[in-house]
């Protein structure tokens, strides 16, 4: 007797299509042309580019190409509109908020077709998952409105967000940049992307019915130039993109030095970890929803398969029989699994990397299904056979390709699951909670889905490590990306740097004992001589000479960060350990207290010398204490199973540190980064080093590993060009008050998109709590993993 599932696989489904009456009608309504949405009014069309459905060819509407003074228009819009919605209180916006879900939900019919006819993606997508996530996500954060006053009493809104997103998911993702905007108090002007923009004007007339204030919300239309006016306009405080690496990228560099806020949500190449103890045919489905999902136009498609040797022939096998049955055609069918790309350019592109796979010899297997006549279309694919090197391995394809490779133990699997530029998704699928359990934590990825793929929810975060960018959307982590806290308001206007004595030279001919007094760079836990065998004096505030420092180079800074990264156990070092080390170092430090306490007094001329000590003391105490209490949290999504959102270290940290308070700027900086178990390079105070090499010995009797604190004295300038350069860092902070040098950090580190954490010309009251401290710091020092795990049979 067949079984059910054979009976399915033989069974044939007629075409049911969706109407698409009533999207029609409504364009028709606008008489198929859009102009902007500024001020809660549309502007009379301009200068306009077709928007066309991928599907058939076929035309659906004319939008409106934004100009540098329709930018200035909505920005003053936004800008005037903020106050009195931060004034609504967050009750006032909840309701607003609440009423957008619900009419959301109310035309959810309207809106999923809509996308479908814009985007091409198919319509058990749009109604299934695009329309209930985006509204998920106004409830959600109606939610955060209303709690704001409580649970962010120390922030405030950032002012006015400026945002653009890619084609993907055209309503989600305006949803989930929308949404924390408005909830935390901020105005906004929104991109779409050119060739998905219906949807958000559609959205346009909800803000109008949901009561949302003339200028909370605007909506400008255009391609890549107006999203470009938005990134450089003055009067933006905040920009947040989802798109490619590249443009991230070139924002990055456009906004350095500005001040502006910014979070990137960029490409991926996630990998897809089938081990061999896993259900296969389960793995099977969740592939079908993880690459083939949005015809693979997703940032965190599982794109790479990476399977055990031992069943990558069975699984292969049960794959391709999978992809026989996928169904491709008019994305209207309720029936159809796969439906256009988004654009003939988007077709072309993936053409060339396929046809690059089979030249260089790959095999390349692709279902015969039915291709219709017209339109964007690209059957399911699958490559095998290619190198970790290969184009098609390393590249982001952002099309319906899958490429397979093997491996023979779990180090190797999450060896090939790393070995990408990017970082943003990852699955793991094995019966064995203790192996999926132990993987996670090793892939550099923003999110982990354990035997399952594609969730997501408003409650979980999503992000990037690495070229996938940084920040996150959604969850507690996602608000702070559209809050400023009220600290930073405080911040006094410039560095309290002491104005130096003229500088005495060193004792002529020299001490026989001046050698002593050069201090050398402290490297893998070890004193280094610097490589270019320079140093530089050190003079006290009175002009006296008081010592030398090594002249740190660029070789320096390499060895440190390959001992830092040598240091790896550190992160995996217990919290409890992490925070005893750090008591220990306050204990060493405080038996030493006199001393480094005159040494302040020598270089800065500080009469605070002694208050400066006790306050690093403190400090220490305070990172101690947090190392082991900074916790993650556990979600409840809308899923059988939990998600736990696990705090993880950035990685290795470049830090250079600021000339007030040179003891107190660098303890403040560098023990919020290793208690949390990143390892740092740092740069200490470049007029008044001295507190810093003294620390050598301290760390020395303190039990700290070698590598996790490595110090390169020399020039902040250079020594910063070098960190921001290095591709093996992580993320760069920068406090010494220097806006030039935080600028240039911020635009050097777009190379390999770095975090980064700088003060910009502003100063910091190092002795402040509320200034050094708190949770924005460890924010700063850690990154959120969410990890998926489903469970139940
Ligand atoms: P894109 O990054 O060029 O476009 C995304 C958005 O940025 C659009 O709204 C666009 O108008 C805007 N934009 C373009 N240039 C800009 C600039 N200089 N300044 C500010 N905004 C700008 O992505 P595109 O061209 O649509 O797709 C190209 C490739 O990028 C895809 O094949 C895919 O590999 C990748 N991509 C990745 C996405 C993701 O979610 N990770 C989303 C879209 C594309």
């Amino acid at each position: 007797m067949p079984t059910i599932k054979e009976i399915l696989n033989t069974m044939e489904y007629g075409p049911a299509p969706e109407s698409q009456k009533e999207a029609q009608a409504w364009l028709e309504q606008h008489g198929r042309t859009f102009g902007l949405f500024i001020d809660n009014a549309w502007s009379e069309p301009g200068e306009l580019f077709a928007s066309t459905n991928p599907a058939d060819a076929s035309k659906l509407a004319d939008l409106t190409q934004a100009t540098g003074s329709d930018i200035d228009r909505a920005v003053e819009a936004a800008r005037r509109a903020q106050p009195g919605w931060q004034a609504m209180g967050g009750h006032g916006r909840a309701k607003v908020m609440y009423a957008l879900a619900r009419l959301l939900q109310k035309h959810s019919r309207l809106f999923a077709v809509l996308e479908t006819l814009d985007n091409g993606k198919t319509i058990r997508e749009t109604r299934d998952v695009d329309l209930p996530l985006a509204a998920r996500h106004f409830y959600y954060h109606a939610g955060w409105a209303q709690l704001q006053a409580e649970e962010f009493a120390d922030y405030r809104a950032v002012g006015v967000v400026g945002q653009i997103v890619p084609w993907n998911f055209p309503l989600l993702m305006l949803s989930w940049k929308i949404a924390p905007a408005m909830a935390a108090g901020n105005t906004i002007v929104f991109k779409p992307a050119e060739f998905t923009s219906l949807t958000a004007m559609l959205f346009a007339e909800l803000c109008v019915q949901a009561g949302v204030p003339a200028g909370v919300v605007n909506i400008v239309t255009g391609d890549g130039r107006v999203g470009e006016a938005i990134v450089k306009h003055p009067g933006i405080d905040k920009l947040a993109f989802t798109g490619s690496t590249e443009v991230g990228r070139m924002i990055r560099i456009a906004t350095a030095g500005s001040g502006k806020k910014l979070s990137l949500e960029l490409g991926g190449k996630s990998p897809f970890i089938v081990f061999e103890d896993a259900d296969l045919d389960a793995a099977v489905e969740g592939l079908v929803d993880s690459i083939w999902f949005n015809q693979g136009q997703v940032c965190c498609a599982g794109s790479r398969l990476l399977v055990a040797e031992s069943v990558e022939k069975k699984f292969l096998a049960k794959l391709r029989a999978r992809m026989d049955t996928l169904t491709l055609g008019s994305p209207l069918d309720k029936s159809i699994d796969i439906g256009a790309l988004v654009d003939p350019v988007q077709q072309q592109r993936i053409t060339e990397l396929v046809e690059s796979a089979r030249a260089e010899g790959c095999e390349v297997y692709q279902p015969q299904c039915d291709i219709p006549a017209s339109g964007s279309w690209f059957r399911p694919t699958l490559i095998t056979g290619a190198s970790t090197s290969a184009a098609v391995a390393q590249a982001e394809i952002f099309g319906p390709v899958l490429v397979a490779m093997s491996f023979r133990t779990p180090p190797e699997a999450v060896q090939l699951a790393n070995n990408t530029v990017y970082g943003l998704a990852a699955c793991v699928w094995t019966e064995n909670i203790s192996l999926a359990l132990d993987v996670a934590p090793q892939i550099k990825a923003g999110v982990v889905w354990i035997n399952t793929a594609n969730q997501f929810d408003a409650a979980c975060g999503f992000g990037g490590y690495r070229e996938s960018g940084f920040g996150r959307e959604g969850g507690r982590e996602g608000m702070y990306e559209y809050m400023t806290a009220l600290s930073e308001d405080a911040r006094p206007a410039a560095p309290l740097v002491e104005p130096k004595a003229k500088p005495k030279a060193a004792p002529a001919g020299g001490s026989p004992f001046a050698v002593d007094r050069t201090a050398k760079l402290y490297i893998g836990g070890k004193q280094a001589r610097p490589d270019g065998a320079y140093t530089r004096a050190i003079h006290g505030a009175d002009g006296t000479f008081i010592g030398e420092v090594g002249e740190g180079n660029r070789k320096d800074v390499r060895n440190a960060v390959e001992a830092a990264h040598k240091a790896g156990g550190w992160a995996k070092a217990t919290s409890h350990n992490r925070a005893q080390v750090l008591y220990y170092i306050a204990e060493n430090l405080a038996a030493r207290g006199e001393e480094f306490a005159a040494r302040i007094a020598a270089m800065t001329g500080s009469k605070n010398a002694e208050k400066e000590v006790q306050a690093s003391i403190e400090r220490l105490f305070y990172y101690a204490a947090w190392a082991d209490k900074y916790d993650g949290l556990a979600h409840q999504p809308p899923m059988h199973g939990i998600t736990v959102a696990l705090n993880e270290p950035v990685g290795v940290i470049g830090i250079v540190c600021p000339n007030e308070a040179p003891l107190l700027g660098f303890i403040s900086l560098v023990a919020p980064a290793i208690a949390l178990g990143n390892r740092v390079v740092v740069v200490p105070s470049e007029a008044h080093p001295l507190s810093a090499t003294d620390l050598y010995q301290v760390f020395d009797t303190s039990d700290l590993p070698g590598g996790v604190v490595n110090i390169v004295t020399g020039s902040a300038d250079e020594l910063a060009r070098t960190l921001a350069t290095h591709s093996d860092i992580d993320a760069m902070w920068r406090h010494d008050g220097s806006a030039e040098g935080c600028a240039e950090v911020e635009r050097l580190s777009a190379a390999s998109l770095k975090r980064t954490w700088v003060g910009g010309a502003k100063g910091r009251d190092w002795y402040s709590t509320a200034q050094a401290g708190g949770r924005a710091v460890l924010a700063h020092a850690s990154q959120v993993k969410n990890v998926w795990i489903p469970y139940g049979v």
